[in-house]
């Protein structure tokens, strides 16, 4: 696939939320990185964490990415390269929306390859509002122990930039609905 949706950002930022608001808008197949590792493994994110370690999971990414651009579009003609001869159609075309893990991005080849995938918007979502989501979250191992302001504020400070650097677009979700940020997307895509 090469033209998809693909939606980035902090772990909380809303990306499987909008995931599904955009799989009921615009009747396409949604994919998450982390629900593909997790079949693929037979194992929740934590085993895989505790049982193989980060470094695993974190290739484990890298091998999904390869597959996603390997693999037909589920139901669409995937055409569009060959017939407009642009790298990146942005119009009617799209073949899925896939949300990736908050980590994905973080690895230089990651972003090559989500550029090759599609369009990449940056869900971006204030410290506040994150912190409020993620309050006692179990199922995410980069958050836990500690405190959880200064876990997320860290991995914000090495992340940010990098998310900026992967993106397309960026999209501010803050103060916006969930089917106020999925048509956000939608605007860009189609324009
Ligand atoms: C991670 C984010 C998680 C999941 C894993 C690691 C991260 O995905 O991939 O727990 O390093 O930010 P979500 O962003 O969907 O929570």
């Amino acid at each position: 696939m090469h033209n998809c949706i693909i939606l980035i950002g902090f772990m909380g930022a809303g990306k499987t939320c909008v995931g599904h608001a955009l799989e009921q808008a615009l009747s396409l197949p949604l994919i998450d990185t982390d629900e593909w590792i997790e079949k693929k493994e037979q194992k929740t994110i934590n085993e895989i964490f505790g049982e193989n370690g980060e470094a695993y999971f974190r290739d484990l990414e890298t091998e999904t990415l390869r597959e996603l651009i390997d693999l037909k579009a589920p139901g669409g003609t995937g055409h569009a390269n060959e017939e407009t001869g642009s790298p990146k159609p942005r119009t009617g075309t799209c073949e899925a929306i896939i949300s990736v893990g908050g980590g994905l991005p973080v690895r230089k080849e990651n972003r090559e390859l989500l550029r090759k995938l599609g369009t990449v918007f940056y869900l971006e979502a204030s410290e506040e509002i994150l912190i409020r989501r993620l309050r006692g979250d179990q199922t995410r191992p980069k958050l836990q122990g500690g405190s959880l302001e200064d876990r997320i504020r860290t991995l914000m400070e090495q992340r940010e930039q990098l998310y900026i650097e992967a993106a397309d677009v960026r999209i501010s979700t803050d103060g916006k609905s969930v089917e106020e940020s999925a048509e956000a997307v939608i605007s860009h895509f189609r324009v």
